[in-house]
């Protein structure tokens, strides 16, 4: 299959047939549109810095991707999504953009970019980018023009600028926290040389809040989607997407204890957490801005997408993003926030599944991606981790490794039986950990930083991955160079050493796809199948049952059922602790 996008305006594709759908809450019945390929994807993550190097500088970039997208091939993924290479000062790994509409000369130019994405759609690959609208990096010309224009000029109106409390404006103006730690507010020198406003950033300092109730910021981003639409991309992530409208008057808020970073966690129906009543994240009027890009989207051709990361609970909220005239997909961070627990998985799938059918949209799963523990190793972690944390040698619960990634390929084999899209993350095809004894002085996350080490970050679920054991960094660079580096153990962990060998987890994985494929599971429908015991979950998806024992007492198998695949042994005719099967049902 060969995929092209131009540039051209058109009607709907042909082939997509219209569905009715239930309507939300006695609303108005949802009608939509029922193939298009974003609907069943799997979805694969490319962190950029991390993936392939082949300028040998020890960061990844665009020509590492091209050249090694023949393996993405080989694995049966529909799309990748790249995380960011734009322009950017690398203070957030690249979620500091300088310029939208460039290529940093870390990762290599636009031309490279129009060949990895001309390689890729000849191999049917779908290509995604991360668009990262919240904020831009303090070294944006915006940014720069904003502070040298002075206060109250249209250039300061496009970010968050405001006078500071206390006699002098020397007491920030509210109380916020920065997502990675620390004040949210950062006090600027005005040009006279006296300390003057304070800019709001959610994140990091170098990383200044947009205002988006300014028409300006809009229309910017709508030229920047144009640019990278009329360039090809089949659709865009969009970083922080709960996050851009704050609301009126910016008051005083302190989050729960122990909230996650992006967003004080997804948790369940029900729980309170940050980002069920933070006056930042999840404001109505982010609403109008989705709107408005899905009315742009839709006059391209070729069915482009928008996902939100959107860290919101509860799931009925997360369904708000993606209404019928708003995106395409939201990740669903209750899912991958979930325990390896039967009852705990089955209620996020039945909330997930009602949720996203109300609006007409596909559900989408996800256990792993550059921001959360990879699941390899979360899922045996023994204590509490909020998320962004991260681990490291003294974080408490430290898992053992065979256990997590136990769980980690029974987690996925489930994980890929349900209907709709699913996101995997580089290197969990290879059962990659996350690297807990990274050395201090490597660590590079801002989290790190701004918690004096308080909080280890993510750079653990971030290191190269390893593509052949017996080369420098494992195949990740020619010159041997990482920027972050790999453990020793990793040899055995690289493709090549499971490439065609039964039983590893990268043919696991393989088959998981193709069979996903060959049975349509992406467009499926699931029923429960009850009767096991409470650690064990069950479910057909059209001809496939799915048993999945989260519990330590092995389960018997139905008798005289063909086994399609299972995630560790089963030839016994049981299912033991921690493992997943496929059968025909
Ligand atoms: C979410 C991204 O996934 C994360 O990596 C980044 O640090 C923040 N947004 C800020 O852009």
């Amino acid at each position: 299959m060969t995929l092209e996008n131009d540039q051209s305006a058109a009607a709907p594709s042909a082939g997509q047939s219209a569905v009715l759908s239930t309507a939300p809450e006695g609303g108005d019945p949802v009608v939509t549109t029922g193939s298009e390929w974003w609907r069943t994807a799997v979805i694969y993550q490319i962190y950029p810095r991390s993936f392939a190097d082949a300028s040998g500088d020890g960061i990844g970039d665009l020509p590492g991707i091209t050249a090694r997208l023949d393996s993405l091939g080989q694995l049966g993924i529909d799309a990748i999504w790249l995380s960011p290479f734009f322009t950017s000062p690398q203070r957030d790994a690249g979620y500091d953009v300088a310029d939208y509409c460039d290529v940093d000369p870390l990762f290599g130019s636009l031309a490279d970019f129009d060949r990895m994405r001309a390689k890729a759609h000849e191999l049917g690959i779908r290509v995604i980018v991360d668009l990262v609208p919240n904020h831009s990096s303090d070294q944006h010309v915006w940014f720069q023009e904003a502070l040298a224009a002075g206060p109250g000029s249209d250039e300061r109106r496009r970010y968050m600028f405001r006078d500071g409390l206390g006699a002098n404006g020397e007491l920030p103006p509210n109380n916020w926290e920065s997502v990675f730690g620390g004040p949210a507010w950062t006090r600027i020198e005005e040009a006279d040389g006296e300390p003057g406003q304070w800019y709001l950033h959610l994140f990091d300092s170098t990383q200044p809040d947009f205002d988006w109730t300014n028409r300006w910021v809009r229309d910017q981003f709508l030229d920047i989607l144009r640019f990278w639409l009329d360039r090809g991309v089949d659709g865009f992530r969009v970083d922080v997407a709960h996050g851009m409208i704050k609301a009126e008057g910016l008051p005083d808020w302190t989050p729960p204890a122990a909230s996650g970073s992006m967003g004080g966690g997804a948790g369940p129906e029900g729980e309170e957490t940050a980002s069920a009543t933070a006056p930042y994240w999840a404001q109505e009027g982010v609403h109008d801005i989705y709107r408005e890009w899905r009315s742009l989207l839709n006059t391209y051709e070729g069915d482009r997408v928008l996902c939100a990361e959107a860290w919101v609970d509860p799931l009925s909220k997360v369904a708000l993003w993606v209404r019928q005239d708003e995106m395409h997909q939201a990740f669903n961070f209750a899912y991958l926030e979930s325990p390896w627990d039967a009852p705990a998985l089955r209620t996020v799938i039945d909330q997930s599944l009602e949720a996203f059918s109300s609006v007409g949209a596909p559900s989408t799963w996800v256990l792993s991606n550059h921001d959360v523990v990879r699941h390899a190793t979360r899922l045996a972690v023994t204590a509490e981790n909020p998320q962004g944390h991260g681990l490291g040698p003294t974080s408490a619960g430290l898992p053992d490794p065979a256990v997590g990634l136990r769980r980690a390929r029974a987690a996925t084999t489930m994980m890929l039986a349900l209907p709709g899209s699913s996101y995997i993350y580089q290197g969990e095809e290879l059962g990659l950990p996350e690297v807990i004894h990274l050395p201090d002085e490597a660590r590079q996350d801002p989290t790190w930083f701004r918690t004096d080490g308080e909080r280890y970050g993510r750079d653990g679920c971030r290191v190269p991955i390893p593509w052949e054991s017996d080369k420098p960094a494992f195949g990740f660079s020619q010159t041997g160079d990482t920027w972050l580096p790999q453990p020793a153990e990793w040899a055995d962990l690289a493709r090549d050493a499971q490439l065609g060998v039964p039983g590893s987890t990268l043919e696991l994985y393989r088959t998981l796809l193709a069979l996903r494929a060959e049975h349509r599971l992406g467009l499926g429908t699931m029923q429960w199948v009850e009767g096991y015991s409470g650690d064990v979950i069950a479910f057909t998806n059209g001809h496939v049952l799915v048993i999945a024992n989260t519990g330590t007492e092995a389960v018997e198998l139905p008798a005289g059922a063909e086994i399609l695949l299972a995630s560790s042994d089963v030839s016994s005719g049981v299912l033991g602790a921690d493992t997943t099967v496929w059968m025909k049902a």
